[in-house]
């Protein structure tokens, strides 16, 4: 059951309102960190932030993409309700300044940084939240203290599973939901994706040929002890 718990955190963020819940969705699908940034600032796609373009428009290119300039639509891979969402919260970022948007600076302005770092892969904020911002594929950290550098090298992954889909090879995630859409991050690209499947489309086992350590490994001991820093003082 403990594979479910990410789904309970699904669960609660659909029970807040549309633009809480669209957040959410955005941070999953739309911000991976090479296109737009965790709070629609700018990433290899154009920032959200302050946009001026009709609702019509937004919901229009959220659900058929564009193109020419590599953008995926996701009319079909959200539910029409979560298309929605999406929808207002992109429209809650039009009118807003990237001032407004700037978070607070933290205790540890460098391990942030690090942690959020867009342009190294396995960059820690591609696969966790800390501080309100990442991608929630793993734990929030701000929870996690991390007591040492070895604790933050050699982590128990506890909720990994194996996708075997009929004639694909199968690949290791990390399951999210499974009703109405079997959903699953995609461990096996080199940044994390959410993948949906309808039932009986995919079989999911639990446990899975992964290892955290490919991600840590990205950064050196100095990098990871400001990493460390930045966690411990983050409030809980
Ligand atoms: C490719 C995705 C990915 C990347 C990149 C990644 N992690 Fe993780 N991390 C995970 C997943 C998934 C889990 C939880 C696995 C589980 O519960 O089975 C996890 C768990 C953790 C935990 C344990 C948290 C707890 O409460 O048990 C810590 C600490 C952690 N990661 C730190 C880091 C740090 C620091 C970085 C950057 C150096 C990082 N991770 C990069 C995916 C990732």
């Amino acid at each position: 059951m403990k594979l479910f718990t990410a789904l309970l955190t699904l669960a609660m963020a659909q029970a807040q309102d549309p633009v809480a819940r669209g957040a959410v969705i955005f941070r999953a699908q739309c911000s991976v960190p090479y296109c737009h940034g965790p709070d629609g600032e700018e990433g290899r796609a154009p920032k959200l932030i302050g946009h001026s373009h009709r609702e019509q428009r937004v919901r229009g290119i959220t659900a058929e993409g564009v193109m020419a300039k590599g953008m995926p639509g996701f009319g079909k891979t959200l539910m029409a309700d979560e298309l929605d969402a999406v929808v207002q919260f992109v429209m809650s970022l039009s009118g807003r300044t990237q001032a407004e948007q700037a978070k607070p600076a933290t205790t540890n302005a460098r391990g942030r940084a690090l942690f959020f770092d867009a342009a190294r892969f396995n960059g820690c904020g591609a696969c966790h939240e800390a501080d309100g911002w990442g991608i929630p594929v793993g734990p929030d950290l701000a929870r996690a203290k991390p007591a040492s550098l070895e604790q933050l090298r050699a982590v128990p992954v506890t909720r990994l599973v194996t996708v075997t889909r009929n004639a694909e090879a199968s690949f290791p995630g990390i399951a999210v939901s499974s009703a109405p859409l079997i959903r699953v991050y995609d461990l096996s690209s080199p940044i994390p994706v959410l993948r949906s499947f309808q039932a009986g489309e995919v079989r999911l086992q639990a446990g899975a040929r992964w290892d955290h350590a490919a991600a840590t490994a990205a950064y050196t001991d100095t990098e990871l002890a400001e990493i460390r820093e930045f966690l411990i003082r983050l409030p809980r």
